[in-house]
């Protein structure tokens, strides 16, 4: 019959007792690509009548629902008992595992690139750069772990008042114990391993639930932690939709740390998790302020870089311009220019605009779009749309009025916003309720430190591009763009918690 990619759960590929599967559509195509395990959950309502009960576990019996929540008991009972054993096992021992598994990732760019092509219409190129720079995320994170966790403190208690020197506090990280990590579709593969390699540095164990689409590139970028060894149940892999399966997880009593990426499923999830520490990333409306005396052509190229890579479906893509009225028309041409140059067309041929990742992703990008035209913004290209393909657009003479001038499109629309002065474009940066990066364009370095001061975002470039990466810098949203901060040195100690033991002398 039809392949159906089986879920990862104590060291072995397994079939999901729910007998459901989960279709991914190609994005390109907008057939079905390819099949996951659909681990799906009933809630069990403890109403207190038997008779519901009983009704309940027919339902379960027939449908064979109720499994799956068994299976993820199985899950993480399996992962928390590795991970006793793992933290115990030699920091070395676990880096060099990492090691081993970063070697091996690499070595399987190809298909996994293949996966990314078809299941999230990543261009060709940038696919297989995705699956190089987590296989080089891997190994930073080894050589980072084996430093930062090889390290603990002294202390000595006669430094605060009323203390003789009768106290030596040692302290050093000790893992959480069980993370969970969900990462999006926009990098299935970097943003499951930036959240994989520290937990497991750390020693901690590992439960993945990857986004649907990317599903698949996932599944065999886990294969690749699979063939270098690690102990069984350290890490699973669990597949389903979000909607079915998130909640369980993500309430999990057994769940010691959560680590997610992606929109504002995020905010709901930090409301109904436990008392766990939560590393959440959720998107951003980068703004990119550009003054009267920025290098023009520089602006135009990070704007395009910024605003069209990956056609849009960065969190940290631009994804509004403030631009100074009097060098705006200059600007606008240059990145017009720019933007003909684009290719736009499929994955395979790594056209740089390929297909959004679904429909409902090109129908809302469309809803802005359509918002913006009946508010009067100027086209500066025409708006074409072939199925998920959207050809790239830049929207002069926006204003605040209009949808796209506050809303994410994740699509290759971008918005100029004139300003008439820096503070206005201050402003309107710090009004929105994403605070993830922005970058300020200028030849004077002082104004330029003043901006990133004034602008409430986690991070500012300046003459560039917003970017998570290098992927050792650190990595945090303000406001509703997140909690927490990641990049590789950041999460391994978010992923840790402090330990002490006192030693009190007579
Ligand atoms: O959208 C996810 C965010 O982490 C972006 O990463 O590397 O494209 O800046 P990057």
């Amino acid at each position: 019959g039809e392949q159906v990619y089986k879920y990862y759960a104590d060291g072995e590929w397994k079939k999901s007792a729910s007998g459901k599967s989960v279709s991914i559509v190609n994005p390109t195509t907008r057939e079905p690509q390819y099949k996951v395990q659909e681990l799906a959950c009933v809630i069990r309502f403890h109403c207190g009548s038997i008779f519901f009960i009983v009704f309940l576990c027919l339902v379960d019996w027939v449908f064979g629902t109720a499994c799956t929540q068994e299976e993820v008991n199985k899950v993480m009972e399996a992962s928390k008992a590795a991970q006793k054993l793992w933290a115990r096992t030699p920091l070395w021992k676990r880096a060099e595992h990492l090691h081993k598994a970063a070697a091996i990732l690499k070595e399987h760019k190809a298909p996994i690139a293949e996966c990314l092509v078809k299941e999230i219409a990543k261009p060709a190129k940038d696919a297989v750069t995705e699956v190089v720079r987590s296989g080089d995320l891997v190994s930073y994170t080894a050589e980072e772990g084996v430093r930062i966790l090889g390290e603990g403190k002294l202390l000595v208690s006669d430094s605060f008042p009323g203390n003789e020197r009768s106290k030596y506090c040692l302290s050093s990280k000790v893992p959480l114990g069980v993370v969970l990590a969900i990462p999006p579709f926009n990098y299935p593969v970097n943003l499951a391993v930036s959240k994989i390699a520290p937990a497991l540095i750390a020693g901690n164990s590992l439960v993945l639930k990857p986004p649907t689409q990317g599903a698949v590139a996932a599944l065999h970028m886990i294969q690749c932690f699979h063939l270098a060894g690690f102990p069984k149940g350290l890490i699973s892999c669990v597949t389903g939709k979000g909607s079915e399966i998130g909640d369980f997880l993500t309430m999990h009593p057994g769940v010691n740390c959560i680590s997610f990426t992606g929109g504002d499923t995020g905010i709901a999830i930090s409301k109904k998790a436990g008392m766990i520490p939560l590393q959440m990333e959720l998107g951003g409306k980068d703004a990119c302020i550009v003054l009267e005396d920025a290098d023009l052509d520089l602006v135009a190229s990070n704007i395009v870089k910024g605003g069209y890579s990956y056609s849009g479906q960065r969190c940290t893509a631009v994804k509004v311009v403030l631009v100074m009225e009097s060098v705006a028309d200059a600007v606008v041409e240059k990145v017009k220019a720019k933007m003909a140059k684009l290719s736009v067309g499929s994955p395979e041929d790594d056209c740089d605009i390929t297909p959004v990742v679904s429909e409902s992703s090109a129908n809302f990008i469309e809803g802005l779009v359509m918002d913006a035209k009946e508010k009067a913004a100027t086209f500066c290209q025409e708006y074409r749309r072939e199925g998920n393909l959207i050809w790239p657009l830049l929207l002069d003479h926006v204003r605040p009025d209009m949808r796209i001038a506050w809303e994410e499109p994740f699509g290759p629309v971008l918005p100029v916003i004139r300003i008439s002065s820096v503070e206005e474009g201050i402003h309107h940066c710090n009004a929105s309720n994403f605070g993830l990066q922005g970058c300020v364009f200028t030849r004077d370095i002082n104004k330029a430190i003043l901006i990133s001061d004034a602008m409430e975002t986690g991070t500012v470039q300046i003459n560039s591009a917003p970017a998570r990466g290098p992927d050792h810098f650190p990595f945090q949203g303000l406001k509703d763009s997140g909690i927490g901060s990641q990049g590789i040195t950041n999460s391994i100690n978010m992923m840790t918690k402090i330990k002490s033991t006192v030693i009190n002398l007579p």
